[in-house]
């Protein structure tokens, strides 16, 4: 699959996802509180790339699986990836005032309407999943509300804040660390996206070990380029504040090795993500989603 065919391929995706969450928006979000609702769809609606939503419907469309089915799974998904990142903007956590090329949530609304506003999405996430598997309580539907709830939560994604926060500005600074951090605070998010879709669809044991072993590598890559964007992005094209994971001492590959050895490290983890695959039947969309994640600019 080429550039132009997996763009195409993910803005169909994008725009099942966008339709979705517009839909929510306008019937089941209508009784929340009205400055809440605003400041968290002020950052929903902001968009972003959508990686983990559309990554999502375009496995479970690849393994056979009914995409209007995953819909419910990867909006909740989306809700709590922004919500990790309305929090993850906080002057209490990395102090960034522009997301998504807007001002960060807590400069529009204030730091304790964006601390609910979080709350609000992850909460709202799990009231839309179970929704979708009250609706279909199959196997499958357990399986991807067990995997966004495990990956998401605790021993995730929080897990993975966590430690960075830890050990920003610390004296020790060990690779281990570092592939524990991205690990948890980017892959996991991944992994959920691109499991849920398997589990949705019904795939095989072996289909689901080569995903999630793809799906980790995946992670990590993405967070290396996140990394390396930080230094080197053009701030209009990523629509983040950049520049800070130096500045606060924030342990990164391109901090650690520099760019040139972020590269390398991205397009190791690039290898296998792509190794991974290779026994998975259809998969060539999620090889085009490394090359994509290897080049991409925001
Ligand atoms: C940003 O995620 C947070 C990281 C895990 C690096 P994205 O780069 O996917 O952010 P959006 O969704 O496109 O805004
Ligand atoms: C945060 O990583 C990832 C999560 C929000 C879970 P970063 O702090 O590097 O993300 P950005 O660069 O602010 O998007
Ligand atoms: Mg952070
Ligand atoms: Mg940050
Ligand atoms: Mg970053």
């Amino acid at each position: 699959m080429d550039h132009a065919e997996y763009k195409a391929l993910m803005e169909r995706m994008r725009g099942l996802v966008e339709e979705e969450l517009a839909r929510i928006e306008n019937t089941e979000a209508a009784s929340i509180y009205p400055e809440l609702r605003r400041a968290m769809f002020y950052s929903l609606e902001a968009g972003g790339k959508r990686l983990r939503p559309c990554l999502m419907l375009a496995v479970c469309e690849m393994l056979g699986g009914e995409v209007s089915r995953a819909l419910p799974f990867a909006c909740a998904l989306e809700m709590i990836h922004t919500y990790s990142l309305i929090h993850d903007d906080l002057p209490c956590m990395d102090d960034d005032d522009m997301r998504r090329g807007r001002p960060s949530n807590h400069k529009v609304f204030g730091e304790a309407m964006a601390v609910l506003a979080g709350d609000g999405l992850l909460s709202f996430a799990f009231e839309t999943l179970l929704k979708a598997v009250a609706a279909h309580p199959d196997e499958g539907a357990l399986k991807a509300a067990n995997e966004i709830a495990c990956r998401a939560g605790a021993s995730g994604m929080v897990t993975g804040q966590a430690a960075d926060i830890e050990f920003e500005g610390s004296a020790v600074q060990t690779e281990q660390m570092l592939m524990f951090i991205h690990r948890h605070k980017t892959a996991d998010m991944l992994a959920a996206a691109v499991l849920c879709g398997a589990y949705i669809a019904g795939a095989d044991e072996n289909t689901v070990s080569a995903l999630r072993e793809y799906s980790e590598k995946m992670g990590l890559l993405f967070q290396i380029t996140d990394d390396i964007l930080d230094m080197t992005g053009d701030p209009a094209l990523v629509g983040k504040t950049l520049g800070k994971d130096k500045e606060s001492g924030k342990l990164t590959y391109a901090v650690l090795y520099g760019l040139e050895g972020a590269k390398a490290r991205a397009e190791q983890a690039a290898e296998e993500a792509k190794a991974a695959i290779c026994g998975v039947k259809n998969a060539e969309r999620l090889a085009a989603a490394v090359d994509e994640m290897l080049t991409r600019s925001n």
